[in-house]
């Protein structure tokens, strides 16, 4: 590495330190200044409606003791030509953003998440339908975001293409096009700087590494696949789900299908 790129990284590396903390005025924030705490979830447009979610439990049973899931994970490109169902869908979608414990004024998810903040949604691609327990269509394809404190979906809109839009997207990696279903998380940073200003952004990567391994191990327990994907468009990702590119932005992605 030349003096110049090296000096680059250096100054990047920063990020990744917690030298911010002690350069941060905590007195400063915006929670401490009494601003109102954001919202912990997107409200719903005036056009949308909440799509309820099935129980998965004791229709999904998940296989393989917790040893095993770990041991055989891995990241999956493949995926069979065949459906989720409605209940694998809820299942996932609990595991890696559910809430766990719904108490006045603390929402406690699955994954854990610095001060609790949870800067996260999530929004899914189907490019194929999600079916109900008979085999009809439950979730048509289109485009969606999670609703956790509901454990619904609200449908943003349809499907024209999608596959070929999201592997786009996703810089060409034909095999994410190619899943059934693709998780997209943004990130809203605002409900983390709330609390933590400039000592935000690293720990807001770090939580989409606790929401991605859940994922992976949840699709690991139902057959299915799943692989972490950071390497995208930026403008073009933002643009499948409508989103300002400031104030939230795609993060993280990954696609998921039944796995060989
Ligand atoms: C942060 C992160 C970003 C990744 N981005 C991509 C990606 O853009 N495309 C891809 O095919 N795999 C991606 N992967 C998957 C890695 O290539 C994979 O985890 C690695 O090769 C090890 O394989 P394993 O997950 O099967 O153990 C990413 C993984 C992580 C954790």
């Amino acid at each position: 590495m030349n003096k110049f790129t090296l000096m680059k990284m250096h100054k990047l590396r920063d990020i990744l330190k917690d030298d911010v903390r002690r350069r941060t005025d905590f007195s400063q924030t915006d929670q401490t200044l009494g601003v109102a705490m954001p919202p912990i979830q997107k409200p719903l447009g005036a056009e949308e409606r909440l799509l309820p979610l099935p129980d998965w439990r004791g229709v999904v049973q998940p296989r393989g003791s917790l040893e095993e899931l770990i041991a055989n994970r891995r990241s999956t490109r493949a995926y069979l030509d065949l459906p989720l169902s409605s209940a694998e869908l809820s299942f996932l979608l609990w595991a890696s953003q559910g809430v766990r414990k719904d108490a006045p004024g603390r929402v406690l998810r699955t994954v854990p998440s610095a001060g609790n903040r949870h800067s996260v949604e999530t929004y899914l691609a189907l490019t194929r339908p999600v079916v109900d327990q008979q085999g009809a269509t439950a979730f048509a394809p289109g485009r969606y975001r999670y609703a956790p404190l509901e454990h619904a979906l609200v449908h943003l809109g349809d499907a024209d293409q999608l596959g070929d839009k999201v592997a786009q997207a996703a810089l060409d990696q034909a095999f994410v096009g190619r899943a059934p279903l693709i998780f997209f998380w943004a990130s809203l940073p605002y409900r983390t700087e709330w609390r933590y200003a400039e000592a935000s952004h690293k720990v807001i990567a770090v939580d989409l590494g606790h929401i991605c391994q859940n994922l992976y191990l949840a699709a690991g327990a139902i057959g299915c696949g799943t692989c972490a994907v950071a390497a995208y468009d930026q403008a073009r990702a933002n643009l499948l789900f409508g989103l300002d590119g400031q104030d939230e932005f795609i993060v993280y992605l990954a696609p998921v299908g039944k796995a060989r």
